[in-house]
């Protein structure tokens, strides 16, 4: 395996981009191949079986075509539903991520805490162990259904009226907010428009350290001194609907504040 070969990253659409803005930063010098599956998005209300299935072949195209020598699932749900699976398939590193519930414990555990992911988060085992594990019993999980699909394709007036009904009973209760799905920091800013000053807390730097360590004890870090290339690729059958998210992704990697 070449130490210049990329690192493939996968999400139901464009939200794990929030996780590769951080792993830039850390990993500047990388190339990177993201695959958005705007196709099947959103993954938060899919069976186990469909997550595995599409997870599965996202992979395989990006070890197969792309060649690459790491993967990050940059989604909470296909996380869940899906890396145990694909752990036990591939033989190269699988970084996978969780809602940041731990960090609540650590930081600010006495804190009213809100947990938003999706329904299919919210129901694995995986978050299930997590939860109960780190629970500060001032927790409300709060299944956002449909919330991944608006930032994707909706527009801002459908976001806050979603956030509006979702967030308004907790506005001046919650202090500390989980971002359980990767679409959710791309909304951090009318997040706080219901809910006041409120902490956030999501994994996408602690994924981005976890790679970052796997990759240097298996010898696979970049040796190139200059910046990496990314490359984007989305499912859609659309071209216009690509070129969209290809132009909106691009974006928010070049953003710094997310
Ligand atoms: N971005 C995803 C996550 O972190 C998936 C959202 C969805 O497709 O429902 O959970």
């Amino acid at each position: 395996m070449k130490n210049s070969a990329p690192i493939g990253f996968l999400d139901s659409g464009i939200g794990g981009s929030t996780v590769l803005t951080k792993t830039l930063a850390l990993l500047p010098n990388e190339n990177y191949v993201f695959f958005s599956d705007s196709a099947n998005c959103p993954y938060g209300d899919k069976s186990d079986e469909e997550i595995i299935e599409r997870c599965d072949k996202i992979v395989s195209l990006l070890i197969n075509d792309y060649n690459c020598k790491a993967i990050v699932i940059a989604c909470n749900t296909a996380s869940a539903k899906a890396s145990a699976y694909l752990r036990k398939k591939y033989s190269l590193p699988i970084i996978a991520i969780e809602p940041a519930y731990k960090m609540v414990y650590d930081r600010n555990p006495d804190g009213f805490t809100l947990v938003m992911a999706t329904n299919g988060t919210l129901e694995s085992e995986k978050f299930h162990k997590l939860y109960y594990k780190y629970n500060n019993h001032k927790t409300a999980l709060i299944a956002c259904v449909g919330l991944a699909d608006i930032i994707e394709h909706g527009t801002k007036a459908e976001l806050s009226d979603y956030l509006d009904k979702t967030l308004d009973e907790y506005k001046g209760k919650a202090q500390n907010v989980v971002l359980g799905c990767t679409h959710y920091p791309l909304a951090k800013k009318e997040i706080k428009n219901v809910l006041g000053d409120v902490e956030f807390f999501d994994g996408a730097n602690g994924v981005s350290r976890q790679l970052k360590r796997v990759l240097d004890e298996k010898d696979l870090l970049s040796d190139s001194k200059e910046k990496g290339n990314v490359t984007f690729i989305d499912s859609s059958l659309d071209g216009k609907v690509r070129e969209e998210k290809k132009n909106r992704f691009f974006k928010i990697i070049s953003e710094e504040h997310i």
